[in-house]
C-alpha cells in the first residue's frame, strides 16, 4: 500500500483482536484512541516472537542471544529515528513514556539552565505532562512561568507573545503539536521561530501527533520532541525523546545507575556516550522492539492516509453533533484540527454521558483530559471526548450519535 493510498479502516480493523470481543453484547465502538490505541496482531506477534526466540538482557552479554536482543533493541531505535527524521541515533533516547521524556528535559536541562530573570513558557492547551514539570522547575530555579493563551476556537494567541517576552529572558518554550483535548494543531514552526528569536529552546510534546501525521524534527527545527508508544499501536512502557546533540551533550544525566556510566570509582563517575547517558538501568527493550513493529505497521498504512482518514471522521462527527442543539463541541473548525472531538451534552455530566454510551458499547473518555488549566479557560469541569485512529469507522460515529440520543432520553 503506498503512503498516498486512502486507507481501508474496515480491513485494517481485522488486524486488531480487541474488536472480536463485544462489550455489553454490542460491537465495540472504540472512540478513545487519544487516550491509548489498540494493538494489531503484528505488534503482539512481534513481541511474543522476541520473547520466544531472542530474549536476553541488552548491551551486556557477548553471547549470541544477547547480541540478537541488542540488535532488536537498536533496530527499534533506528525505526524511531527514521520516523521522526532525527539526524542521528545518538539523539534518540528511549524512555518509559512521553511524560518521562518531558521530565527528562525539564530536570536535566531546566535545573541547570533556568534561574531568576529567566522565563519558561508553556501553552494553556498543554497536557499536564508538559505543563507541571516546567511550572515546578521554574519554581525551584526562581524562573518566571508564563502561559500562552488561546482564543475562543481553542487556537494559540500569538498576540500575547510580546508581553511574555517582557517578563525576562525566555529560555524555554514547551508546547504540544496537537492538543489532546481540543485536537488543535499548533503552528509549532511559527512558535519555534519565535522561541529561537528569543534565544530559547523549543520542547515539543508530540504524543498526539507522531501516531497520526508525518512529524519531521529537522523540518520543524525543534530542540526536543517526545512521544509515547502506546498511542501509536505499540505497547505501554516505552516512549522516545529526540534531543539536539549539542544540548544533550551539555546536559547532566537525568537518572543514574547502570548503563549510563563509562567509568565509576569511589572518587568519580564519568558518563556513557549518547544516547545511553540518558538510559539508566535495563531499558524496556521488548517494549521498544514492539514500538518498532508498531512503527512498521503504521508507516505501512501511511501517515498521510491516516491523517486524512481521521480528519474525515472528525469532520463527520462535528457535522453530526452540530445537528443536535443540545450538544456543545469545543475546539477549532474542521480542517484545522486532528481526529479529536470534545463535547458536552447540555445539563448532563460527561461521566454520565460516558456511562450510558458504554452500555451501548461506545467507549469515550470523560475527564479533564489532564488539561485542567484548559478546562478553567473553557469554564467547564470536563468534557466527553471522541477520538479516532486508523481502525475507526463511520459506523462507530453512528453508534455514538444513537447513544447520545439515549443519553438525552434518560436525562431529558
Ligand atoms: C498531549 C499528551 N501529552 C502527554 C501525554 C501523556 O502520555 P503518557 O501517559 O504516555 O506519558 C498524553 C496522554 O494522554 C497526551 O495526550
Amino acid at each position: 500500500m503506498s503512503s498516498r493510498t486512502r486507507l481501508d479502516a474496515h480491513t485494517l480493523r481485522r488486524d486488531f483482536p480487541i474488536f472480536e470481543h463485544p462489550v455489553h453484547g454490542k460491537p465495540l465502538s472504540y472512540l478513545d484512541s487519544a487516550s491509548s490505541s489498540q494493538k494489531p496482531r503484528q505488534v503482539l506477534d512481534a513481541m511474543r516472537e522476541f520473547y520466544e526466540t531472542s530474549y536476553a538482557n541488552v548491551h551486556r552479554g557477548v553471547y549470541d542471544l544477547a547480541e540478537r536482543a541488542t540488535a532488536g533493541y537498536e533496530g527499534a531505535r533506528e525505526k524511531v529515528r527514521a520516523l521522526i527524521n532525527a539526524p542521528s541515533l545518538a539523539e534518540v533516547i528511549f524512555t518509559r513514556n512521553v511524560t518521562q521524556a518531558l521530565n527528562l528535559v525539564a530536570y536535566a536541562w531546566g535545573l541547570d539552565n533556568l534561574g531568576p530573570g529567566d522565563v519558561a513558557v508553556v501553552t494553556e492547551l498543554e497536557h499536564h505532562a508538559n505543563f507541571v514539570p516546567w511550572q515546578q522547575i521554574a519554581k525551584r530555579t526562581g524562573a518566571e512561568f508564563r502561559v500562552i493563551g488561546i482564543d475562543d476556537s481553542g487556537e494559540l494567541r500569538f498576540d500575547g507573545l510580546d508581553e511574555i517576552a517582557q517578563a525576562g529572558n525566555v529560555k524555554v518554550v514547551a508546547a504540544s503539536l496537537v492538543s489532546n483535548t481540543l485536537g488543535t494543531i499548533n503552528p509549532i514552526d511559527r512558535l519555534t521561530a519565535w522561541a529561537h528569536e528569543q534565544g530559547a529552546i523549543m520542547v515539543v510534546d508530540a504524543a498526539q501527533a507522531v501516531p497520526h501525521r508525518r512529524v519531521d524534527v529537522q523540518a520543524l527545527g525543534v530542540d526536543f520532541l517526545g512521544f509515547t508508544s502506546h498511542k501509536i499501536c505499540g505497547p505501554t512502557g516505552a516512549g522516545a525523546l529526540y534531543g539536539r546533540r549539542e544540548l544533550l551533550e551539555r546536559m547532566s544525566p537525568f537518572e543514574m545507575g547502570g548503563e549510563m556510566i563509562r567509568k565509576v570509582s569511589i572518587e568519580e563517575t564519568t558518563w556513557n556516550d549518547l544516547p545511553y547517558k540518558f538510559e539508566a538501568g535495563t531499558p524496556a527493550f521488548v517494549e521498544a522492539y514492539g514500538l518498532g513493529a508498531a512503527i512498521d505497521y503504521v508507516t505501512g498504512v501511511g501517515l498521510e492516509a491516516i491523517e486524512e482518514h481521521e480528519q474525515a471522521l472528525a469532520t463527520l462527527t462535528l457535522e453530526r453533533l452540530g445537528e443536535l442543539d443540545w450538544i456543545t463541541t469545543y475546539g477549532p473548525p474542521p480542517g484545522r484540527r486532528a481526529g479529536i472531538v470534545s463535547f458536552n451534552v447540555d445539563g448532563v455530566h460527561p461521566h454520565d454521558v460516558a456511562q450510558i454510551l458504554d452500555s451501548e458499547g461506545v467507549a469515550v473518555r470523560a475527564s479533564h483530559h489532564c488539561t485542567q488549566p484548559l478546562m478553567r479557560r473553557l469554564g467547564i469541569q470536563a468534557t466527553a471526548r471522541a477520538s479516532f485512529y486508523l481502525y475507526s469507522i463511520p459506523e462507530e460515529i453512528d453508534r455514538l450519535v444513537a447513544g447520545l440520543h439515549r443519553v438525552r432520553k434518560v436525562f431529558g
